[in-house]
């Protein structure tokens, strides 16, 4: 056999945790226990999320040939014999098969994907028994953990990042950040209204072609790629770090007109360079783990400034901004959020937002000399 083929010293996350526990000796294992209820988390919405997309594209499919064929009492466009032959043998068995998958989807009824993948989060988090306190995007309220459960980590997530691309099949995602509670007390919401630069660890799962667990806690990034044929995520990318200039900025265009004065000058600078640089390339998903990845592994920079219509910009602080930005200076690179550190930020609010632009160190640079200049 090749013997990298058969490599038997699979590095799973669970044994890379369990390595980097070894120098804690303090703590008695429950972070592991704590990370590997969310990864579980994380297989769950990577099966789900790939059996919703090929639902929900079989479905637009099907609705398109149902139109075309009038079973859906849609005007009847004029097809021939032989068309109508071809198209209703291919629908039945489209048909049959959408039924057998329906049969398969977990849950009973077809849940949004985002409310399904927030319950199997609050769920794995509640029964690992290391949580007190959880904040999610998908919840008003933060979530205070029944005390017979409760443990020492206070978890704030994004269940499902880019939900707006489910449906056409574009890279999607989950974000977590983790603090210790502050005191041994009551949990409150002051155990998650903490700055960023408090959290113990954070990371995200991007189900995309293939499912990529990015994770930090705090001594450099790492990135696992979920092998299905053994369900464990394997050490793919060690200790990541991102390049110190980039030749790629990140930001919705569509925007452009509400802009203020620093943000349009950087991406005018990006679009128009006047030192003699080439001028860089406009990469934007629209989905903030998919835009993230890509400049951890690649470099160049991610744009979600404020603007007139949302004055501290649309990314959520604690489950979207400081996890992201926790990873960014783990890997070498930087996040500000046009004012100052984005880490240093402390949240009032568990819901509250803020611009932020993150990624290669000398990219991040450059704009918070345009904001200073500005002050
Ligand atoms: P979510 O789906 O969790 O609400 O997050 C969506 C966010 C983020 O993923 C992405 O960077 C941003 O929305 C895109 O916003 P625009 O469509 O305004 O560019
Ligand atoms: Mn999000
Ligand atoms: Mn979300
Ligand atoms: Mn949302």
């Amino acid at each position: 056999h090749n013997a990298d083929a058969f490599r038997t010293d699979l590095m799973t996350i669970t044994r890379f945790v369990l390595n980097e526990q070894s120098k804690h000796p303090e703590s008695r294992g429950d972070f592991s226990i704590l990370l590997s209820h969310i990864v579980l988390g994380c297989k769950f919405v990577c099966s789900a999320v790939n059996k919703t997309t090929y639902c929900s594209q079989l479905n637009t499919c099907l609705a398109g040939l149902a139109k075309l064929i009038g079973l859906a009492g849609e005007t009847n466009v004029q097809a021939s014999e032989e068309q109508m032959t071809i198209l209703s043998l291919s629908f039945s068995t489209h048909w049959l098969l959408l039924c057998l998958l329906q049969h398969y989807v977990p849950g009973e009824e077809q849940k949004k994907l985002d409310v399904l993948s927030n319950e199997v989060f609050v769920k794995a988090l509640v029964s690992s028994g290391r949580t007190c306190i959880l904040v999610s995007e998908e919840d008003e309220d933060a979530i205070i953990v029944e005390p017979s459960k409760r443990g020492k980590y206070c978890v704030v997530f994004d269940p499902l990042d880019g939900s707006s691309n489910i449906d056409c099949g574009v890279s999607i995602g989950t974000i977590f950040g983790i603090y210790m509670i502050k005191d041994g007390g009551e949990p409150s919401l002051e155990d998650v209204l903490q700055p960023g630069k408090n959290m113990l660890a954070a990371g995200y799962c991007m189900y995309g072609s293939s499912c990529t667990l990015v994770l930090s806690a705090g001594s450099g990034v790492n990135g696992f790629t979920l092998d299905p044929s053994l369900g464990e995520f394997i050490l793919t990318h060690p200790d990541i770090k991102i390049p110190k200039k980039g030749k790629i900025y990140s930001v919705n265009e569509g925007n452009a007109k509400n802009w203020d004065g620093p943000t349009a000058k950087y991406v005018e600078k990006c679009k128009f360079p006047t030192d003699g640089s080439s001028a860089k390339s406009l990469r934007y998903i629209g989905s903030m783990v998919a835009d993230v990845h890509r400049t951890l592994l690649y470099g160049g920079i991610f744009l979600y400034p404020a603007d007139k219509k949302s004055p501290n910009g649309k990314l959520r602080v604690l489950y979207e901004v400081f996890p992201m930005s926790f990873l960014m200076e783990q890997a070498g690179g930087q996040s500000f959020t046009g004012k100052e550190r984005s880490l240093d930020l402390v949240p009032k609010k568990i819901h509250e937002r803020s611009p932020i632009f993150l990624g290669s160190y000398d990219d991040v640079e450059e704009i918070k000399a345009l904001y200073a200049a500005e002050e």
